[in-house]
């Protein structure tokens, strides 16, 4: 630690098993004591955390910071411990994370043509019935593991149903997801090869769409072709960038949906009169709770530990912080996500708090793209869940709960729950 000036309590040990059980009250200290804070990796790779609200905000909106490994004064990229596992061997690195305006401007506005709000919406009745059918899976057996059974596979089906990856192909890319997921944090062999794989089969997935699009879209065109379709001022995406595009979406869209649905029902499990809350309003189906409700999930215990890279393109302050060109700077949305100088009672699950404009999402040009299809998995998943299962509770069973503490990413590794057997299916 380089910057803990005088503070009373040792600095917290960071990226420690227990940290990733509960890493808040290291953030805290964080917060107070050395809030833009110079920390080794375990990767090695030196770096900076942002962890104060207003620093976090204004870091995630400055231009100085670059999303472009290149400005890295290390070759850490080149040795995979910055960005993606394996998207450099892939070369897959040319998305809208690892880029700046104005190729940022463009390739987002390309690809915001395709991923619109609109598509989203139309989207809905199937991410309901991919969500019915999988609760069906285990609801007459009267208990389940949420990630396994539930959380993980109702993205990967869900981004591949959107994006076009024919059903029976649909496997493969849960196994390869799974392989990212199991060892994101860990060895990068594996990693390396599902990714390769996936960027194989996507390569070829969007050279055969290309070769069979007909020339005006049709209803219900699905988002590869509309990827290949979209144009700005004449200009499309090669399929290079179609592919590193359909790979970030895959990459952010994937263990971070995984991760709010575990997340947030192991928080609403644990505060159950939030919970009953929320179940009343579904109940009388007022769907302003559950919105609000995911905001606060998502504030409390959200699936983005960290922003992506960032690196300082020029020497800056941050925070009263001297930061040199060529440091990476790593803003840590969770821990602004609980300060008390922006939230009051930061630490308290409310799941009608106002004014909740956490950073969950990120903020600035890099805000998620996909937030709106992250808001409506989230909500039919919390929905149907405690709809269907409502006196569903942590498994009696169940001892201490792991956690994935990748550096960007943190999630449950598992949730065993039980509830009362559902013989009936029941809509
Ligand atoms: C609960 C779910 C999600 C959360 C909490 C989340 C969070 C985030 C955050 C924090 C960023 C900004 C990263 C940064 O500035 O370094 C981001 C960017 C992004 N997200 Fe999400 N995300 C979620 C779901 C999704 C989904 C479902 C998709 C798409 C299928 C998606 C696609 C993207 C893309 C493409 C970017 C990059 C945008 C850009 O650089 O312009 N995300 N997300």
């Amino acid at each position: 630690m380089t910057n803990q000036p005088h503070s009373p309590t040792p600095a917290p040990d960071l990226f420690t098993w227990e940290f990733a059980t509960n890493p808040y009250p290291a953030y805290a200290w964080l917060r107070e004591h050395a809030p833009v804070h110079r920390t080794r990796l375990p990767s090695g790779v030196e770096a900076w955390l942002v962890t104060r609200y207003t620093d976090a905000k204004q870091a995630l909106a400055d231009g100085r910071l670059s999303k472009n490994p290149a400005h890295h004064d290390e070759p850490a990229h080149a040795k995979g411990k910055t960005g993606i596992p394996g998207e450099r061997k892939a070369e897959l690195m040319t998305h809208l994370l690892n880029i700046d305006p104005p190729d940022h401007t463009r390739l987002r506005r390309l690809v915001s043509k395709a991923f619109t709000p609109r598509r989203v919406a139309e989207f809905a009745p199937r991410v309901q019935e991919l969500t019915d059918h999988l609760i069906d899976q285990f609801a007459d057996t009267g208990e389940a593991d949420l990630i396994h059974d539930f959380a993980f596979p109702l993205p990967i089906y869900a981004i591949c149903d959107l994006l076009g990856v024919p059903r029976e192909d649909q496997d493969d890319f849960r196994d390869w997801a799974g392989m990212m997921i199991r060892h994101g944090g860990g060895p990068r062999g594996g990693v390396a090869r599902s990714v390769k794989k996936m960027r194989g089969y996507l390569a070829e997935l969007i050279h055969r769409k290309r070769e069979a699009l007909p020339d005006a879209p049709t209803p219900g065109e699905d988002l590869i072709s509309g990827l290949i379709r979209a144009s700005d001022h004449g200009e499309h995406l090669t399929e290079n960038e179609a592919a590193a595009m359909c790979f970030v979406l895959l990459f952010a869209g994937f263990e971070t949906t995984v991760n709010l649905i575990g997340n947030g029902m192991y928080a609403l499990l644990g505060n159950p009169e939030q919970r009953a809350l929320i179940q009343n309003s579904i109940e009388r189906e007022q769907l302003g709770l559950i919105e609000l409700g995911i905001e606060e999930l998502l504030r409390f215990d959200g699936p983005v530990e960290m922003a992506t890279w960032r690196f300082a393109t020029e020497s800056l302050e941050i925070g009263g912080q001297r930061i040199t060109a060529g440091d990476p700077v790593l803003v840590v949305l969770a821990a602004a996500n609980r300060d008390s100088a922006r939230f009051p009672e930061p630490n308290t699950l409310d799941v009608a708090r106002r004014d909740n404009q956490h950073l969950g999402y990120g903020h600035g040009i890099h805000y998620c793209l996909g937030a709106p299809l992250a808001r409506l998995e989230a909500r039919v998943a919390f929905m149907t869940l405690l709809r269907r299962l409502p006196d569903m509770q942590l498994a009696s069973a169940s001892t201490e709960l792991r956690w994935r503490g990748g550096l960007i990413m943190r999630g449950l590794r598992e949730l065993p729950v039980e509830f009362t057997v559902q013989r009936k299916q029941f809509r």
